[in-house]
């Protein structure tokens, strides 16, 4: 029977015979004796050694399936045990000329990132991307929230105008989503909690190490609740993720840093909370400065949008993320309810990551009056046309309602202390790149 090289190496039976099927992930050929280290489709290996005859047409990332019998040799690299082959299949017999090797600069990673999938580095990620996957959607399972899958073709900005991607839709022009959001606020009126996990995209015009042109974006709105239960909905969830990960994908944390396991083990709820305004008070205090729109340096004040330095300088001693509350109006979207207690502050809030990883999440109450809802479309450059479907959730039986967005790689580039948001998707997508 084939077996994975995981489910042999948990359950040794030394003396049997196995049979796996693979790749070659490095050969090393002597004149008797060929020794292999073959790499399953689930990115285990196990060295098989096999005689030189059967091996000789062998290259880097041939595809085979070896038979043989299963020994214990404390010199096999990868375990301790090897496979002595007395069989081999060969499906395909791969190009000399494969591309990746032990060093290779991060450009040429990315231009054939489509191989780079098989490196440890890239297995390790597309585990934790998926072990993420599922320990959100069994925290929501058990949480009663629904989930949906709304549309990503639309017609209207969610997030402002200036980083949509244009599409065109038969004889109209359409918008890729930038968020699911005013979708599962219409959802929440006959389906309760609910939430998704799609594609989100923006046309971002700038190279960072946190911006992707496409991003796997972590959505949920539910009606009747105010900020506070907003902020510990996102406490509870966030603090469950890092526990499942830590606990239960302890190898590929370890194996992409390990430095990272200790820190995320001190994390605990609650998270603090703090104003805006005593945010700003804190950063004048650390002498944080922006830059003006004629490009000069002043202290950073009251209005001004948090920027990657201040998130720094706010949770660079911090093990928890950290909730900032009630922004300024002017610097949050169109959506956002306006503070019943301070009108010129909106009940908006983000979630900062600890150590200078910045903004993992945003959101907060949605404005439920019709009225303040449709002057703020209209003293936009939004296109009124486009919202009237979202203003009818505001004019039959509106309810006091809130929501949040996870950027998943913004997520495990914090988890993992990773500098490069890149390095935690498969396929990144940015202005320079969108091949292969
Ligand atoms: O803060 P944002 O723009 O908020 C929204 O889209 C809300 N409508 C979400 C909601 O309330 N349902 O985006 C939410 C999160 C950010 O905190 C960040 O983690 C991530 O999405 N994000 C990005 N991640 C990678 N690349 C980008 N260009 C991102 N833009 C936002
Ligand atoms: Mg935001």
């Amino acid at each position: 029977m084939i077996k994975r090289i995981h489910d042999i190496k948990n359950d040794i039976t030394v003396d049997s015979i196995v049979c796996i099927r693979g790749w070659v992930h490095r050969i090393r050929k002597q004149k008797e004796k060929s020794f292999i280290i073959i790499r399953d489709d689930r990115g285990d290996v196990i060295q098989a050694v096999c005689p030189s005859n059967l091996a000789k047409n062998l290259t880097i990332e041939s595809s085979v399936e070896v038979k043989g019998r299963l020994v214990k040799d404390p010199r096999a690299i990868e375990g301790g045990y090897e496979i002595k082959v007395n069989n081999l299949m060969v499906y395909n017999i791969a190009n000399i000329d494969y591309p990746i090797g032990e060093y290779q600069s991060d450009e040429i990673l990315l231009d054939f990132r489509h191989l780079t999938l098989r490196t440890r580095k890239m297995i390790n990620v597309g585990k934790l991307r998926s072990s993420f996957l599922r320990y959100a959607r069994e925290w929501f399972q058990k949480e009663n929230w629904m989930e949906v899958t709304p549309p990503l073709l639309v017609k209207g900005a969610v997030e402002g105008g200036s980083t949509l991607f244009e599409v065109k839709y038969f004889d109209e022009t359409a918008y890729l989503s930038q968020s699911s959001q005013l979708y599962l606020e219409s959802m929440i009126y006959s389906l309760g909690p609910v939430w998704s996990i799609s594609n989100s995209f923006r046309a971002e015009k700038s190279r960072t190490v946190r911006h992707l042109a496409e991003f796997s974006h972590l959505e949920a709105e539910i009606p009747w609740i105010d900020l506070s239960d907003l902020i510990t909905i996102q406490e509870n969830l966030i603090y469950s993720l890092v526990k499942n990960l830590i606990e239960l994908n302890r190898r590929e944390i370890e194996f992409l840093n390990k430095d990272v396991l200790g820190k995320l083990k001190s994390i605990s709820t609650p998270f603090e909370k703090i104003k805006y305004e005593k945010a700003i008070d804190r950063l004048r205090s650390l002498d944080c400065k922006v830059r003006d729109e004629e490009g000069y340096e002043r202290a950073i004040e009251w209005g001004d949008d948090l920027n990657i330095e201040s998130e720094r300088e706010l949770t660079k001693n911090a093990t928890n993320p950290i909730f900032v509350t009630e922004y300024p109006v002017g610097i949050k979207p169109f959506y956002v309810k306006q503070n019943p207690s301070d009108e010129n502050t909106g009940l908006a809030v983000d979630l900062l990551a600890p150590f200078g990883y910045g903004e993992i999440a945003g959101g907060g109450i949605r404005e439920d009056d019709l009225t303040k809802l449709s002057n703020k479309i209209k003293n936009s450059d939004l296109k009124i046309d486009s919202y009237s479907w979202y203003l009818d959730l505001r004019k039959y039986g509106s309810v006091p309602h809130g929501g949040f967005g996870l950027g998943v790689e913004r997520f495990l580039r914090w988890i993992l202390n990773f500098e490069d948001i890149k390095d935690v998707v498969l396929f990144p997508r940015t202005m320079s790149r969108i091949l292969p």
